[in-house]
């Protein structure tokens, strides 16, 4: 069998030295790497070792493409089962989502035919900045797959999200991108089906599906040290993701900022606002599943200011003007080919809950509402059980009290019967 054929960019930033474990990791899976290297990222790592590692050319420069001895810089992007671009910075995110053809890395990213992933790395301001969230936006859109970035320290001392993936979990994301398919063609775009012969059945009832869950509460900057939040601690849409794996689904969990250590065996994008949230979720559709758990702050602040704003003595204090954010359950249960079949929200009221969670599944368009009680008295926001209706196409169910896990567990065994019959999403 001919080994599966990964065409790596490596672009600028500190976290380019991580792209030659990535190489030596692709390489021990048995790919074959081609490596592209940016000018910015040849100052941190050189062509030599990428070449060493990946035992192939490196390709650096656009113009020497051009000679009959050398590949056309179309076939190189399209000789690729997946192009991988870690990391990827925020100026050639920036360049990607403009259709800029200025480098060897964007021209290929711009004539390839094959589907893309990318690991952003860059420094936490520049990953919240709108112009990089409205730059993922886009890409997502065009289905460009993105992993990472994580929260950490960085380089620059800050902490926030904006490290590269781990080799491993980059690792992790291109198999499962070109699982999707396995064999020739594995990456071509709109050709990534959330299920593959390769996952089939292992006897558990989700074997094969494609799970997307999102979780947690967002952040919605002010400034750069202040945001908009809530109280939502991501247990329950957590406990939903591990459920789903234990029943043997892939599962992609959208988390927004948590607490929470990632559940095994859950692909986990962090995540900060809510356009994120859907830039992310997108980007991993599709999916026979989705539960939307998250709690999706409903404003944002119109502006968000470039430094800290300043409290100055006598004036008044600022006002704070929002503007709505997108509704994620509501897009991705709009009606077209990227829907996943079974669309699941959740509705947290404080009174009159039925009435309220049956409207809501109407109108967000979603299949099932997960309708609960949070009202103080109850501890459900924060706590470890829920008291849960199950409001679906056929009416209402009520759930006892229970522990979000079982609340999550019996969730899953219903998604998993509710696909039973359905065909895989793809
Ligand atoms: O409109 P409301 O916030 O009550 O709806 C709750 C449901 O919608 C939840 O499933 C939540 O995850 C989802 N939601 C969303 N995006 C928003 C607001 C809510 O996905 N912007």
């Amino acid at each position: 069998m001919t080994p599966r054929r990964v065409l790596l960019i490596v672009s600028g930033g500190i976290a380019a030295y991580k792209s030659l474990e990535l190489v030596r990791l692709l390489a021990k899976a048995g790919m074959a790497v081609t490596c592209v290297l940016t000018e910015g990222g040849a100052r941190f790592v050189t062509a030599l070792s990428l070449q060493a590692l990946s035992g192939e050319a490196v390709h650096t420069d656009l113009w020497s493409l051009t000679g009959e001895s050398e590949m056309g810089h179309i076939a190189l992007s399209r000789s690729a089962d997946l192009v991988v671009v870690a990391p990827a910075s925020a100026d050639l995110l920036a360049r990607m989502a403009a259709g800029l053809a200025s480098d060897l890395a964007t021209t290929l990213l711009l004539a390839t035919d094959t589907a893309v992933l990318v690991a952003p790395a860059m420094n936490v301001r520049m990953w919240t900045h709108p112009a990089t969230v409205g730059n993922l936006a886009t890409l997502a859109a065009r289905g460009v797959a993105v992993v990472g970035p994580d929260e950490g320290v960085m380089a620059c001392n800050e902490f926030g999200p904006g490290r590269l993936a781990e080799p491993p979990a980059i690792l992790a994301a291109i198999l499962a991108r070109l699982d999707a398919r396995p064999g020739d063609g594995a990456g071509r775009l709109a050709a990534a089906p959330a299920h593959g012969p390769d996952h089939g059945p292992d006897g558990r009832a989700l074997a094969g599906r494609h799970a997307l869950v999102t979780a947690g509460p967002t952040h919605e900057a002010i400034d750069p040290v202040r945001y908009l939040a809530n109280r939502s601690s991501g247990r329950q849409g957590t406990a939903i993701a591990e459920a789903l794996a234990a029943l043997g689904a892939r599962v992609t969990l959208v988390s927004g900022p948590t607490a929470l250590p990632d559940p095994p065996g859950v692909d986990v994008r962090r995540v900060e606002s809510a356009r994120q949230m859907l830039a992310a979720c997108e980007a991993a559709l599709p999916a026979d599943v989705v539960v939307c758990a998250a709690a999706v702050g409903d404003w944002r602040a119109a502006e968000v200011a470039a430094h800290k704003m300043k409290k100055t003595p006598d004036a008044a204090p600022p006002t704070l003007v929002l503007v709505a954010n997108p509704d994620i359950l509501a897009t991705l249960a709009r009606p077209g080919a990227s829907r996943p079949p079974l669309v699941v929200g959740f509705a947290a009221e404080t009174q009159d809950l039925e009435r309220h969670a049956v409207a809501k599944r109407l109108r967000k368009g979603c299949d099932w509402i997960v309708a609960n009680d949070v009202g103080a008295h109850t501890g459900t926001m924060g706590g470890d059980s829920n008291t849960v209706l199950l409001v679906t196409a056929h009416g209402t169910e009520a759930w006892d009290r229970m522990p979000k896990h079982e609340v999550a567990r019996r969730l899953a065994l219903r998604i998993a019967d509710a696909l039973a019959e359905a065909p895989p999403a793809g």
